[in-house]
């Protein structure tokens, strides 16, 4: 296996200030391809008048092919054309200097890929545009990147055969929307961000105690009162307030256009639409779903709220299932995320109705649960049921799985490991998340006093990177119930799009790391390296990004 290091990839780009100088790919890349076996003779020599391939008529090819231009002119200053073929053309290594893309059932898995570099151009296949799309990712991490405004003259990429495919189904990040209402530009700049990491489920956090984001025309009151609040605390839990009004919320044109913008680079997006916690917001305009009815604000301060929707009144079930029919309108995901984490049970402990439900459910306190708990599996259980019968199946925080869930709920851990093991031993689809390692939220760095003020915590690079999701208990039968990793990027303190990519990145190269290449595979010496050739790509677009690797 032949492969440039890193400094003569660095020399070779630092010289090519005055342009026309020759620059080498490097196929080290994040996540690190799994195969990457050098060959024999000359590799292709990429100049401006290179042309992309693509199946005539295959339209998402076609994007695909796009993408190629688009990535090859922001690394190197020259945009490539792209060109239809009607025959796929005799070699797969490109034709006469092309980058040719086709779709090639012979590549075993649907994300899979297969460049092939030869003198007479580069090949990228896979069963599916998907999986063309990764080798996409791949080939331009691997271009050299020319400082702005200059123009590589020519690039050699070494003759190569790579073969590439991700060890999980399932690779997920978390963007907290609830929280700080964040513009359709930047949640474009995650979503980008996530392609570039070879990600492939956006799980959008649209709704929490502090605001309501997501607009529905069947219910305007509930952005109308539940996307704003009054204020913001100014620290984590002291009582100063900012005095600042801050709302906002994303039409369903703008969900429309973010779903297309998914839809291109083979992101599914996940909304989630969490409860019975974390709705104060819905609760400011539908009061009369509490337990104690009344007055609420949309929630100025952060943590748990002890307001959550009442378990015992069926207007609350009747509600949630008009919400949830616009969210399924709107949103063609298999699933929805019902939240369900956090959800206290110091209301239902004392609301008549919750307490009637109880009796009228037969429901006892036991070693294992409470009454109040085993209420929100009914809760649970009933809102899977809504979405069952609209075709879709459910997510929730690993909290679900203490009140009771049936089998057919895949669970989505946050503490550690221990849910993990539970849920995939008892037969749950499970998503892998642990705050101890992939919370992004949280400082990278030591010396916070150099850093924005954050929710605290310390999460360095080097902890993201070692995260290994398949805990030796989880029974080797039930392994592949662990079907995917996943990044969160909470929001408490994350108001803006250039702090929202600091906290980021570099992390998130880690954790693209764990959902995507083998565990024997995970070195951390060895992905520091690829990671800096990484970076010189965020800089491209200007991602603000953390220089502190501790
Ligand atoms: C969570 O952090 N409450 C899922
Ligand atoms: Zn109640």
């Amino acid at each position: 296996m032949k492969l440039i290091s890193f400094l003569a990839c660095v020399a070779a780009v630092c010289s090519c200030h005055a342009s026309a100088a020759v620059a080498e790919a490097d196929y080290n890349v994040v996540p690190l391809p799994r195969h990457i076996e050098a060959q024999k003779g000359d590799g292709f020599v990429l100049t401006p008048d290179v042309k992309v391939l693509y199946p005539a008529g295959n339209s998402v090819m076609e994007r695909n092919a796009r993408f190629v231009a688009e990535y090859v002119g922001d690394n190197l200053g020259f945009t490539p054309g792209i060109e239809g073929y009607s025959s796929l053309p005799k070699s797969k290594k490109g034709s006469k200097g092309a980058i040719l893309l086709s779709l090639d059932g012979n590549v075993g898995n649907k994300e899979g890929y297969e460049i092939l570099v030869g003198k007479n151009g580069i090949g990228i296949s896979g069963a599916t545009p998907a999986g063309i799309f990764y080798g996409i990712q791949t080939l331009r991490k691997s271009l050299p990147v020319m400082p702005r405004d200059s123009v590589a003259g020519e690039v050699v990429l070494p003759a190569v055969s790579i073969y590439d495919e991700p060890r999980f189904g399932y690779r997920g990040m978390l963007l907290d929307c609830g929280r700080y209402f964040l513009p359709v530009s930047a949640v474009k700049q995650f979503i980008d961000l996530m392609a570039m990491h070879n990600m492939n489920t956006f799980h959008w956090h649209l709704t929490d105690d502090q605001g309501w984001r997501l607009e529905l025309k069947r219910h305007p009151e509930i952005t109308e009162k539940g996307s704003m609040r009054k204020e913001t605390i100014c620290g984590r839990v002291a009582g100063v307030y900012d005095g600042q009004p801050h709302g906002g919320y994303y039409t369903q044109e703008d969900v429309k256009d973010i779903l297309a913008y998914c839809a291109e680079r083979h992101i599914n997006v996940i909304p989630e639409i969490d409860m019975p916690g974390h709705t104060v917001s819905l609760l400011a305009s539908h009061p009369e779903v509490g337990c104690v009815g009344g007055h609420y604000d949309v929630s100025t301060h952060w943590g748990p709220h002890i307001d959550i929707l009442c378990a015992g009144k069926e207007s609350t079930f009747a509600l949630v299932e008009d919400i949830l029919d616009e969210v399924v309108e709107l949103f063609p995901s298999e699933y929805i995320n019902i939240g369900g984490d956090e959800a206290w049970k110091q209301r239902w402990e004392v609301c008549p109705d919750c307490q009637r439900k109880i009796k009228e459910l037969g429901l006892a306190s036991d070693d294992g649960a409470t009454a109040e708990h085993k209420l929100q599996g009914y809760f649970t259980k009933r809102v899977e049921k809504m979405l069952n019968d609209r075709g879709r199946k459910i997510i929730g925080w690993e909290e679900i799985f203490d009140a009771g869930v049936n089998p057919s709920t895949t669970i989505m851990a946050w503490h550690g490991f221990d849910y993990i093991v539970d849920s995939a031993n008892a037969g749950h689809d499970v998503i892998a998340g642990s705050s101890e390692y992939n919370y992004l939220d949280y400082y990278q760095r030591q010396n916070t006093g150099e850093e924005p003020f954050l929710i605290g915590k310390y999460l360095p690079l080097s902890k993201t990177y070692q995260y290994e999701p398949m805990d030796e208990r989880v029974l080797p039968e039930n392994r592949h119930h662990v079907i995917g990793v996943q990044g969160f990027v909470w929001g408490e303190f994350i108001d803006n799009a250039n702090l929202m990519t600091y906290q980021m990145l570099p992390r998130m190269a880690a954790v693209s790391e764990s959902q995507w290449i083998l565990p024997e595979q995970k070195l951390y010496h060895r992905f520091l390296p690829r990671l800096r050739r990484l970076t010189s790509l965020y800089d491209r677009y200007a991602y603000p990004w953390c220089r502190g690797w501790e």
